[in-house]
């Protein structure tokens, strides 16, 4: 069993690279956001404010979140409905971050994390997984790039979904949520103190992929990927 935690910003190619990192090794990609994003959808949805901490508590024991793998692909479920891309939408990425800093949120959210790990050799990507999820992952990565080249991805990616969307709304709201993610007291978006930091501004998804590859055969004795 391998435990690979991949942290970082939003837009830093994180789930991209650790999708074909899975894919490669054989493993179990574990996208950790859609959770949270699974959680901000339910409260937008029940007409919560998503910065309400004790209403945002109140609705946790009423949703169910449950993550299943169809054909290879992490699919999520609210209350027994697969949400598919409706938590891809920009207002989600707000509402997720919002409710992310509640600390009975992440309680809420913490052992469907566990239990994937501990069941599967993971490839798992967040902000926390090397922190506080996976702790003794054996490998960690902070993954980072500049704002603009993420903003310029994730516009794209937005637009590959079928939601287009301006580069420079875009632009801010990462930034505005990045800035809320990092600084948050709980389980703030922090490199671990052993994560190895790859800053992939200028490299394609190969590019990505082969450093992290690199990263992770030092780590586990050379073993070729
Ligand atoms: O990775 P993402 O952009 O889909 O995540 C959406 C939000 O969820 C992000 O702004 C912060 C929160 N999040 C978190 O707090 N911890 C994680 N491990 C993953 C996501």
């Amino acid at each position: 069993m391998i435990k690979i935690a991949i942290d970082g910003p939003s837009g830093a190619g994180k789930s991209t690279v650790a999708k074909a990192l899975a894919a490669r090794m054989g493993i179990v990609y574990v996208d950790t956001g859609a959770l949270y994003r699974t959680v901000g959808y339910a409260a937008v949805t029940a007409g919560i404010s998503t910065k309400d901490a004790a209403a945002l508590e109140a609705l946790l024991p009423s949703i169910e979140v449950d993550v299943r793998y169809e054909n290879g692909v992490q699919c999520v479920y609210l209350n027994g409905e697969n949400l598919g891309d409706k938590i891809r939408r920009p207002e989600i990425s707000m509402a997720a971050s919002d409710v992310s800093a509640v600390p009975a949120v992440r309680a809420f959210l913490l052992d469907t994390q566990r239990d994937i790990a501990r069941r599967n050799s993971v490839v798992m990507d967040g902000r926390d997984i090397g922190t506080v999820i996976l702790p003794d992952a054996d490998v960690k990565i902070f993954m980072v790039a500049s704002a603009e080249a993420r903003a310029e991805r994730r516009t794209r990616e937005l637009a590959e979904k079928g939601m287009p969307a301006n580069y420079e709304d875009v632009l801010r709201e990462m930034k505005e949520r990045d800035a809320q993610d990092s600084g948050r007291a709980i389980a703030p978006a922090i490199p671990a103190p052993d994560a190895v930091h790859l800053d992939n501004s200028g490299m394609t998804v190969e590019e990505s992929v082969a450093a992290v590859i690199d990263i992770i055969e030092k780590k586990t004795g050379g073993k070729p990927i």
